[in-house]
């Protein structure tokens, strides 16, 4: 099926809507692959439910018609704090992959996050970007392989190297045990080691499990790129983040696909920015499809937020085109709550400006 016309694209009002019309043009493996999380969905679910447990204290009379939805991460400016998450496998959605998405971001002045699981190199996207752009490797025990893929995003212009910690095996998903993905030919992980290339051979990276804190501290040492570490929801962690020097944590569940019934990001929140004390940036994603979830977690300490399946559906509905429609959803949605919540900079928000939803 086609890509969505810009004229239907127009239609497209909000990212359940951009799910729908994704789904149409997809394969059952390839909506599992995106749709599905671990176990039952319980975390899946509640990322997105925990962001209603949080409700605005807007205020009136604020004059805000300048209002400021620029920001930055680890320096770089960005014309808004939503960027998209590194996810893999991006060519089994449409054709252009994440060439399509690193053009939509870099045309919005946003930021993405690549994959080690990306169908293009990371040099293709590099040279396809104006954007800054962070490479994240998952944990693998190939040090070799790991340090040579660190020197190539250096060199590529990478700005960060996003180590995804909440991975050392893959999670228990049965939706892609009953309908798994079949790759369009040709279709390989780019990035991989050489012997694992081609997805579908049942393989994953090995040694995961083996990881410790003085492997991250290792990652970067030949680098001059920053550590930014991706899958921390505890104060325990963030506080360790910190003593191991990382430049950023992304609270993160893996959207629900790694351990479920893992803590809501929107939950862990608080407790890591209070843990971290403004000593590294914090970013979140999980659950985030409107642009009044971006507010609540800019109230809640967040510098800026990913999104995940959102983007992935607009992928896989129209291409560059479809994610630059949800990333143009999500900031304008952003700037009309501030407007009314009366809050004139997305790089300061009030911490009051949230509460819990009252029982
Ligand atoms: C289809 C898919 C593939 C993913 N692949 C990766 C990946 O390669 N590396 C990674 O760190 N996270 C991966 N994630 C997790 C995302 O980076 C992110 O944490 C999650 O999607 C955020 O939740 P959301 O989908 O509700 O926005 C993937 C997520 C999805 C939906």
């Amino acid at each position: 099926m086609s890509d969505l016309t810009p004229d239907e694209l127009k239609w497209v009002l909000n990212a359940a809507d951009m799910e729908a019309r994704a789904r149409e043009r997809l394969p059952l493996g390839a909506q599992t692959y995106v749709g599905t999380g671990a176990g039952d969905e319980r975390s899946m679910a509640d990322n997105i439910a925990a962001f209603q447990r949080w409700v605005f204290r807007p205020r009136a009379l604020v004059d805000t018609s300048a209002r400021d939805l620029s920001t930055s991460v680890l320096g770089r400016s960005i014309a808004f704090p939503v960027g998209v998450a590194p996810y893999a496998l991006q060519r089994l959605l449409h054709p252009e992959g994440e060439l399509a998405t690193v053009r939509a971001v870099s045309a919005a002045r946003s930021f993405m996050v690549v994959s080690m699981g990306a169908t293009c190199t990371l040099e293709e996207i590099a040279v396809a970007a104006t954007c800054p752009l962070w490479f994240q490797p998952y944990l693998f025990d190939d040090a070799g392989y790991m340090a040579e893929l660190v020197q190539r995003a250096e060199a590529a212009g990478y700005s960060a190297v996003c180590l995804t910690v909440d991975s050392p095996v893959f999670g228990w998903r049965e939706g892609s045990m009953r309908n798994p993905h079949i790759l369009p030919a040709g279709v390989v992980w780019a990035n991989m080691p050489p012997a694992m290339r081609v997805p579908n051979s049942g393989r994953w990276l090995t040694g995961g499990d083996t990881w410790r804190w003085a492997m991250a501290d290792k990652l970067t040492a030949g680098t001059t790129l920053p550590l930014v570490l991706k899958g921390i929801v505890t104060a325990e962690d963030a506080t360790l983040a910190v003593e191991h020097g990382v430049a950023a944590v992304v609270v993160s569940n893996h959207g629900g696909r790694q351990l479920e019934d893992t803590i809501a990001t929107m939950d862990a929140l608080p407790e890591v920015v209070a843990a971290i004390d403004g000593r590294a940036e914090v970013l979140l994603d999980g659950g985030v499809r409107r642009g009044i979830d971006v507010l609540k977690a800019l109230a809640l300490g967040a510098r800026a937020v990913l999104v995940g399946r959102p983007a992935a559906w607009g992928l896989a509905a129209a291409g560059e085109a479809g994610v630059a429609r949800i990333l143009e959803l999500l900031r304008s949605d952003l700037s009309t709550a501030m407007a009314i919540a009366g809050v004139t900079s997305a790089a300061r928000v009030d911490r009051a400006l949230v509460t819990r939803r009252p029982a």
